[in-house]
């Protein structure tokens, strides 16, 4: 099998000039795409911005012999989201590619998080995604092609102290994933995520021992094969980190259909509807299924 190029693409790659989307940047490029380099160049808590960040792994890019520009602008707002990709389009005259992986933290327990905090974190994971998302996918669907890789997190999905606000925007940028694959599905545009674990400022000192062994680069190589023409899925959340690579689904038990639908009814079969169930477990790939498998079930049960 040959290996998987990308000469004539040009992948966009927010929040770029360092961790894991430098590393992104850098496989892609290596792999013959143009890359437009974006990051906003602030600190870890999204405070500050500078054009070095970006400007430093465009540099690195071009040493290595690829072609890479940069982009200093903000994905957290709607202007800012229009300007990343408009700079692809005055750089290299088209999108192929999205990968969205700019992203902050403000940590607190809940009980203490303030406005502030839920503000600037949804604004760049969550709203960012949309503010450059939205101009990338219209361009993508009037050429019948697109790949969007999206960053979610094991916090959103599975749930971390401290992370009310990020875990919220990581969860949500699942759903959003899952909206644009069905959406782009008939437009030649495929949507996925990660969930990626990586030793970067973000984790510095959380990581311990795994620390050696989660680099960026191992989570890059997966990310190209989502950006490939060749990606034979859509739709899908990868947890990715040092190498393993394994799939978050969303599933449901069989359930049960309740004779009375009262709190008590509920209470008696809580521990029921907790097992997977006759059916196992159910995997809906949209709303139309998962109304599908709720009006078997009653039609079934009545
Ligand atoms: N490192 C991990 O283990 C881990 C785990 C789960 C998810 N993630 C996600 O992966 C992505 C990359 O994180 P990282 O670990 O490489 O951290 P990082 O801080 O090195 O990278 C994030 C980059 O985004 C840029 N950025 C921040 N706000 C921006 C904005 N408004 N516009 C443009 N650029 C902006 C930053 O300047 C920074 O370079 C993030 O979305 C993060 O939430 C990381």
């Amino acid at each position: 099998m040959p290996d998987l190029r990308f000469d004539q693409r040009v992948c966009v790659v927010t929040g770029a000039g360092g961790g894991l989307g430098r590393s992104h940047a850098l496989e892609l490029a290596r792999r013959g795409a143009k890359v437009l380099v974006n990051d906003l160049g602030g600190s870890l808590d999204g405070t500050g911005a500078s054009t070095r960040a970006a400007q430093r792994v465009v540099d690195e890019i071009t040493a290595l012999g690829g072609e890479a520009a940069a982009n200093y602008d903000s994905v957290a707002t709607p202007r800012g989201g229009q300007a990343v990709i408009d700079a692809a389009l005055a750089a290299f005259g088209r999108v192929d590619v999205l990968v969205n992986n700019a992203g902050i933290l403000r940590d607190k327990a809940f009980h203490k998080m303030d406005q502030s905090m839920v503000d600037a974190v949804i604004d760049v994971h969550l709203k960012g995604a949309f503010y450059v998302t939205q101009p990338a996918f219209r361009l993508m669907r009037e050429q019948g092609y697109g790949r969007i890789i999206s960053t979610s997190s094991a916090s959103g999905l599975f749930g971390n102290f401290g992370q009310a606000n990020y875990g919220a925007a990581k969860a949500g940028l699942a759903g959003l994933t899952r909206v644009l694959a069905i959406e782009g599905a008939g437009h030649g545009i495929k949507a996925n995520a990660i969930a990626p674990i990586a030793a970067t400022r973000m984790t510095e000192d959380l990581l311990g021992e795994l620390a050696s062994r989660v680099t960026p680069e191992t989570v890059s190589p997966i990310v190209a094969y989502l950006a490939h023409e060749d990606c034979a899925v859509n739709g899908n959340v990868y947890s990715v980190a040092g190498g393993r690579v394994a799939r978050i689904v969303m599933v449901e038990t069989s359930g049960v259909v309740l004779p009375e639908v009262t709190a008590e009814a509920f209470r008696d079969q809580v521990n029921e509807i907790e097992q997977p169930g006759a059916h196992g477990y159910y995997e809906p790939g949209s709303l139309d299924a998962e109304t599908t498998i709720i009006a078997k079930a009653l039609a079934e049960a009545s």
